[in-house]
């Protein structure tokens, strides 16, 4: 066994089954967290029910890219979430998990719209919301991904990092606890919260509101300019132009 993986302990499900309000449950291997808290959905499965993988086999990211860690070097987990938002408001919903994801890190951790935590402009961590039917209702799954202790030569992409690689030390335990609580809140918020509020909170971790981006569109067209912020419906404004999270193929900083 590599000293990478030795110093790469378990989850705690005891820890995680004691969280107040949600039902955890660690998987030691499945294909991916997204596609079981899904079936759970449909299944009737309560909302915060928490889907949490050990290792995560064939993770998916956005536009059918792939998101695969060693076994028990970063978290893969998804959230199902019920009624607490209102259908205007689940273009939020990869926002705001990327600011519970920022903020259970630390400060050093800025949100990139639209789905991706930074450190020091590297990836640390991705994000991807999927609805899914579940009777006559409309639910969400929020997957989230963090890299955690992986090496350099672990990284899936030279862009991405670490929280380990940035000399950040938690455990995985502690930052799920951390990210899930701070979900909870944020999304509370997409009910409490006027529009003003919302971008506000969003934009004071922001790591692309005020630079410069190019914003890559399905079509092939390109959107460049700078971005001069988010609008109520957390879409990205830039050069005059709103830019939908389900749009988008690359947004890129410039
Ligand atoms: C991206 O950056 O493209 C989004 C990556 C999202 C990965 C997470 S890992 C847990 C959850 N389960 C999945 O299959 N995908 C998400």
């Amino acid at each position: 066994m590599s000293s990478a993986a030795d110093s790469r302990p378990s989850l705690d499900p005891s820890a995680l089954a004691g969280l107040p309000g949600f039902s955890v449950e660690v998987l030691d291997e499945t294909a991916s967290t997204n596609a079981v808290c899904a079936e759970r959905a449909r299944a009737g499965a309560p909302e915060w029910t928490v889907i949490v993988a050990e290792h995560q086999t064939a993770g998916r990211g956005r536009l059918d890219r792939s998101w695969e860690l060693p076994a028990q070097s970063g978290l893969a987990f998804s959230v199902l979430v019920r009624r607490h938002v209102s259908p205007a408001r689940w273009g939020w919903l990869s926002l705001v998990a990327g600011l519970a994801v920022a903020e259970a890190i630390g400060p050093e951790a800025k949100v990139k719209w639209p789905n991706d935590v930074l450190i020091d402009g590297r990836k640390v961590s991705g994000i991807l919301s999927e609805l899914v039917m579940s009777g006559s209702a409309t639910a969400a799954v929020i997957g989230i991904g963090i890299n955690v202790s992986l090496t350099a030569d672990e990284l899936p992409v030279p862009t991405a990092t670490s929280l380990a690689l940035e000399g950040i030390t938690m455990s995985r335990t502690t930052l799920l606890t951390s990210v899930l609580l701070r979900l909870r809140h944020r999304i509370a918020e997409l009910t409490t919260f006027t529009e003003a509020e919302l971008i506000h909170a969003y934009a004071a971790r922001s790591a692309t509101i005020g630079h410069a981006v190019t914003v890559s569109m399905p079509d092939g067209s390109v959107v460049e300019g700078i971005a001069d912020g988010v609008d109520g419906d957390g879409r990205l404004l830039v050069a005059g132009k709103a830019v939908n999270v389900g749009d988008v193929v690359h947004a890129r900083l410039t």
